[in-house]
């Protein structure tokens, strides 16, 4: 298969963990037979000091012009401690996602037994779960108008959904389903507002078109309970903008790691792959970063935009033989994890190609 890549790695540690992930998919192609080619652009803090733009112009053609891309994190502490900087990196983030169309966010929670360990939830609770988020990412709270009244002593922000938009976030969800338990959990607050009865009322009738899958409605404050006393029970959830903003970084405690966990973006043109934490000022340049979320967002590029899901299995299955193997890196390490076992980025990264 032939298709064209952008390495897009940011800030910080996205740049670390990026080169590695890059790497990961450079075997499987040589693995696989496939011919796969590369560029890298620019976003973030890094575009920002290049050309003044988070975003530039060459960065959007790029990625529109690619099959995928390959995404690291953006982020600077210049900025975290300047709220008034007019110019910031996460500006880029947004943005691509707005020029993108990218309406649903993907974040597979899957915990790997040799880490059950890392969370702070009980093992017996955990092992076994196996979830995949489907947050709806261009709509909600977040995108309607928003404002202060009464001299500034009042705010609002208005959420607000169309049924195309549940429509398409919902189909998705339950395509999904069909290719995992066949289990569809949609999340809303249907019991307090509109936007959550017209959600509600969509889902019911995209499901009418999945007859073979169950769905479930759950208010969100019942998930949010459910996803800590009984995270197993969860397969597809699929949610609003910001109630999947919650809840996904609830559920990211599930794996352990933030190090652990990738996401995809998606939408009708250039899938965007990235891992879910951000670029860690604190490690960055020391060689530490846990490249594995960065990996696995490498194999859900290979399985959601490209369809190659031997490859992305294969990834998967060389991490979990190299953590089975007792290689950890210090985010997933604990007091029983020998010194000589616990890797930096880069030396992890190649028992995780050995593996291939
Ligand atoms: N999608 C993104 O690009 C994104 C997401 C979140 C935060 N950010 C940005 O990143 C910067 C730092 O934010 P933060 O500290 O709140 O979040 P963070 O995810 O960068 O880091 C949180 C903590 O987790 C650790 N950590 C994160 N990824 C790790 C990895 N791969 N291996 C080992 N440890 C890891 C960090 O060392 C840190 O202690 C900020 O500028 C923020 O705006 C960007």
């Amino acid at each position: 298969m032939k298709k064209h890549i952008l390495v897009v790695p940011g800030d910080g540690i996205g740049q670390e963990v990026t080169a590695v992930g890059k790497k990961v998919v450079e075997k499987i192609a040589e693995k696989f037979g496939h011919e796969f080619t590369y560029d890298e652009a620019l976003i973030g803090h890094v575009a920002i000091e290049a050309t003044g733009s988070p975003l530039p112009e060459e960065t959007l053609v790029k990625m529109r012009a690619s099959d995928a891309v390959l995404f690291g994190a953006v982020g600077h502490p210049k900025y975290d401690n300047d709220p008034t900087a007019k110019v910031r990196p996460e500006q880029g983030l947004l943005k691509m996602r707005k020029e993108l169309g990218l309406y649903a966010n993907l974040r597979p929670i899957k915990l790997f037994d040799e880490l059950l360990g890392a969370s702070s939830i009980k093992p017996e609770i955990l092992k076994g779960s196996d979830i995949l988020f489907f947050r709806e990412l261009t709509g909600d709270i977040y995108f309607g108008e928003k404002g202060r009244k009464n001299d500034g002593d009042t705010a609002y922000d208005i959420a607000e959904y169309s049924r195309y938009e549940v429509e398409r976030i919902a189909r998705k969800a339950f395509d999904a389903a069909m290719t995992r338990g066949k289990k569809v959990m949609s999340v809303d607050k249907a019991n307090v507002l509109e936007t959550s009865r017209l959600w509600r009322e969509t889902v019911q009738k995209v499901a009418k078109e999945y007859p073979e899958v169950t769905v479930e409605h759950q208010f969100v404050d019942s998930a949010a309970m459910l996803l800590i006393k009984n995270p197993r029970q969860f397969d597809v959830v699929v949610t609003a903008n910001l109630f999947g903003d919650i809840l996904t970084d609830e559920a990211s405690q599930i794996a352990g790691s933030m190090g652990m966990l990738a996401s995809a973006s998606i939408g009708d043109s250039t899938g965007v792959y990235e891992p879910i934490h951000g670029s860690a000022h604190d490690i960055t340049g020391k060689g530490l970063a846990n490249p594995m979320a960065s990996i696995l967002s490498a194999a859900l590029m290979l399985d959601i935009s490209f369809g190659l899901k031997a490859e992305s299995e294969a990834i998967i299955s060389a991490v979990e033989q190299t953590l089975k193997a007792g290689f950890r890196t210090g985010d997933i390490a604990d007091a029983s994890t020998p010194k000589d076992m616990i890797l930096g980025t880069d030396a992890i990264g190649e028992e995780i190609l050995k593996r291939i």
